[in-house]
């Protein structure tokens, strides 16, 4: 007999969990260093009040994809502003950052398309390759050298995307942009940096990373997401009107899909500008995550080559992994298990996020009680 859908969903999900990757939804308890709000603006007053204002005046809901019926003059505007922000000549919102992703690679990846991305690439990033028709080289993680392998292979008249983001975001640290610059230009290559986890928190004002290193004019293509630094929801692409006019109409993610509500528009500028005003909350969380850095890499824990609020805790097997996370959880601290795929196999991890909304002690406690925790075994 022909066995059952169900009974082969089961034993998918059986296999994972004898592996011990099921994954089930928790609620966090204890103090939190598991979520993205790096600049602690999720709970914000003017924030959540303006965007609670526009909710009530424009609706909840944006009524179409943007291209049919669901275009309002608060898309144009802020997409102007944001463009004005980040010095670009145009900037297009999608409704988050994995949407944007999906729509962007898929848009360029045609059939003669040559993708080149990092190894530890965001799901997002190769779920839009996935949707296309092109080439994937992966790279070695943050290494220009075997990129520029890669690129010497294609054909030289090909098209050539590379696709990386400023800041990993399972293992803290920063992509050499200048490096990857100077490649796209000597490899005729367009270069995308997903700013996802530097955006708001690296760079002047929190502009991100290719502020930070001055290379504005020598990328084509960048993304803010909003749902993290931000504090709110949502993603703007930036780039010349001639790379957002062809967005618009070949990022399948951005065409066929109801646009963002226009209430949430208005949070994410308002969230910008309270960001850009607000500078403490980014001295303080670099400031708290380069002290809790040093004291438990003293204390024998690997920390990979984090440099950002993004701190993570390399303990190998899953076992291990969940032993600490258990022991965290006892002591009052809730800290991100990351198991594969979602990171390489043998480097599960417990990835510490601080962010602005932590007090200095409750990062101290977490630090000691690690120390505690690796002195115990
Ligand atoms: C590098 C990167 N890009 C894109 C995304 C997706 O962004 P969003 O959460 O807005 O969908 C994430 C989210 O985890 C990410 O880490």
């Amino acid at each position: 007999m022909q066995p059952n859908f169900e009974a082969i969903i089961v034993s998918k999900l059986a296999e994972k969990q004898k592996q011990g990757l099921l994954r089930s939804l928790s609620l966090p308890s204890g103090v939190d260093f598991s979520n993205n709000d790096y600049l602690g603006l999720a709970g914000h007053f003017e924030i959540a009040k303006t965007a609670a204002d526009a909710y009530v005046k424009l609706g909840a809901g944006s009524k179409g994809s943007r291209l049919l019926g669901g275009n309002n003059k608060i898309f144009e505007e802020t997409e102007k502003w944001f463009a004005n922000w980040k010095g670009t000549e145009a900037a297009l919102i999608f409704n988050c950052g994995y949407s944007a992703n999906l729509g962007i690679i898929s848009a360029f990846c045609g059939i003669k398309t040559h993708l080149f991305c990092d190894r530890l690439s965001h799901a997002s990033i190769l779920d839009g390759y996935a949707m296309s028709n092109g080439k994937l080289h992966r790279f070695k993680h943050n290494n220009p050298a075997d990129l520029e392998n890669a690129l010497q292979k294609a054909e030289a008249d090909s098209f050539k995307l590379i696709a990386v983001e400023a800041v990993y975001s399972m293992d803290g640290d920063v992509a050499p942009l200048k490096e990857y610059a100077d490649l796209a230009e000597k490899y005729g290559a367009m270069l995308y940096v997903d700013e996802a986890h530097s955006d708001g928190v690296l760079g002047p004002g929190g502009k991100g990373l290719v502020a930070q290193l001055g290379l504005e004019n020598r990328i084509h293509l960048s993304l803010t997401t909003f749902g993290k630094a931000y504090g709110t929801m949502g993603a703007c692409v930036f780039g010349s009107k001639l790379l957002i006019d062809y967005l618009q109409n070949h990022a399948r993610s951005f065409i066929y899909s109801t646009a963002i509500s226009p209430g949430a528009v208005v949070a994410m500028q308002k969230a910008v500008e309270v960001a850009t005003r607000e500078s403490f909350r980014r001295e303080s969380v670099l400031k708290m995550s380069a002290n809790f850095r040093q004291k438990i890499t003293e204390a024998g824990y690997d920390c990979l080559q984090s440099e950002t609020q993004i701190v993570p805790i390399v303990l190998g097997t899953v076992e291990k992994t969940k032993k600490c996370h258990a022991f965290l959880l006892e002591n009052g601290f809730y800290a991100a298990c990351i198991r594969p795929p979602t990171v390489p196999n043998g480097t599960a991890r417990l990835r510490i996020n601080i962010t602005a909304a932590h007090k200095e002690t409750d990062i101290e406690s977490l630090a000691e009680t690690l120390i505690l925790y690796i002195h115990s075994l």
